[in-house]
């Protein structure tokens, strides 16, 4: 098997499993229970989050766990919304957001609040003077993905920190979901107030993300009970999942320098392969790019055929994101960089982990090379 859609979610690493094994069967207690089972796990959750908070370079009490992405970029948006509404009711975004970004702005919309899309260029980039000109007196929230899941643009966080640095009054979130690892981020440097991570992205495991809050911040809670994540989220930990997250990221961090240098030079091989192929448009853009995703079509044919025609080779890649896949919309990122509706159509992902090889890549390529003389036919047709 040659996995490709490491952008879906990668492979936990053994360690983890591990790890989550031993907390579900030797640490079971509840972290809120009195006694010293609970005590225990309580312990051990601490733990996990400041060694997360260190990794990340940041306080351990600016860490909250989530069960993943979705909810972590729904608590900073609707977390912020709901308790600064009084403030204002603007929030700006960008038009190529993940769904847990773009439809929890929808569903704000619904609520009276009015939500600013910014464009992007052709390589899919914002433009941080359309953050500027954009930003009003009742802006009380600016979220922009650090890199783009389908694509991989990166986009310019830092410039946007800066610009927001001096209005205390409008918060910057970050989905730094597609970024973690694979393009540093300094949270403080950047000035950025919410940071979203999923676990399931770094060779951990699904249901664990966590939501950095920068120290000092409110947030109303969506899940309320139990006081549990002092207050913003209420629910009884997911504890196997969360000290294995923080096992995941310490390991994935460790290789991330050398594994970056590789995705990088993975990266530019297959970019040289698929550019010197006659019916190929890469979409990612060469330059701002997250090393370890090329999204591209084989013009003629439908993204969703050459997923499945790969998948026919016991390759496995994707689409768009993995979430939209299956909805069958042409990419909506795609179409904002102005790309065809046809183009769009016929797009793929490929998308990396430090894990992949050169022997995997050439495969790929030559797989490739097959499915293009198989299907010449219908590529022929549809020109
Ligand atoms: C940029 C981005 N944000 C958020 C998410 C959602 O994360 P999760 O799958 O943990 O809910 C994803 C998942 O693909 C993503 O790529």
């Amino acid at each position: 098997m040659i996995y490709l859609d490491n952008s879906a979610t990668t492979k936990p690493y053994e360690e983890v499993l591990e790890t989550f094994l031993k907390v579900s069967s030797s640490y079971f207690g509840n972290p809120s229970s009195l006694h010293s089972l609970g005590g225990n796990i309580e312990k051990l959750l601490e733990q996990a989050r400041k060694q997360s908070a260190s990794l990340l370079g940041v306080k351990g009490n600016e860490i909250f766990y989530t069960s993943g992405g979705t909810e972590s970029n729904n608590l900073a948006l609707k977390g912020v919304a709901l308790h600064y509404q009084k403030r204002g009711k603007h929030i700006i975004t960008s038009s190529i957001e993940h769904p847990s970004i773009k439809e929890t702005c929808q569903q704000l919309e619904e609520h009276g609040f009015d939500i600013t899309y910014l464009p992007v260029n052709s390589f899919g980039r914002i433009n941080p003077d359309d953050v500027e000109a954009a930003l009003r007196n009742d802006t009380i929230l600016v979220s922009i993905m650090h890199v783009n899941n389908e694509v991989g643009t990166v986009q310019p966080i830092k410039r946007i920190g800066e610009l927001l640095a001096d209005r205390p009054r409008t918060l910057f979130h970050v989905d730094h979901v597609q970024g973690v690892g694979k393009v540093p981020l300094d949270f403080y440097e950047c000035h950025i107030d919410l940071c979203s991570l999923s676990a399931h992205k770094f060779h951990g495991l699904k249901g664990t993300g966590l939501l950095f809050v920068k120290e000092g911040l409110k947030l109303s809670p969506l899940h309320s009970g139990g006081e549990q994540e002092r207050r913003l989220r209420s629910g009884t930990e997911n504890t196997g999942g969360i000290v294995s997250s923080a096992k995941a990221l310490r390991l994935y961090l460790q290789e991330a320098n050398e594994g970056r240098e590789r995705l990088r030079q993975l990266n530019s091989y297959v970019r040289k392969q698929l550019s010197e192929m006659e019916g190929i448009e890469i979409h990612s853009p060469d330059e701002n790019i997250a090393p370890h995703i090329v999204n591209f079509s084989l013009l003629g044919l439908k993204g969703e055929v050459l997923v499945h025609a790969f998948e026919e080779n016991d390759i496995y890649i994707s689409t768009t994101s993995a979430c939209s896949s299956k909805q069958k919309k042409p990419s909506s990122t795609l179409l904002a960089m102005g790309k065809s509706i046809e183009k769009a159509d016929s797009a793929v992902r490929v998308s990396l982990s430090f894990h992949n090889t050169q022997k995997e890549m050439d495969t790929f390529i030559n797989v490739l090379r097959h499915i293009q003389m198989k299907y010449a036919n219908v590529i022929r047709r549809a020109k």
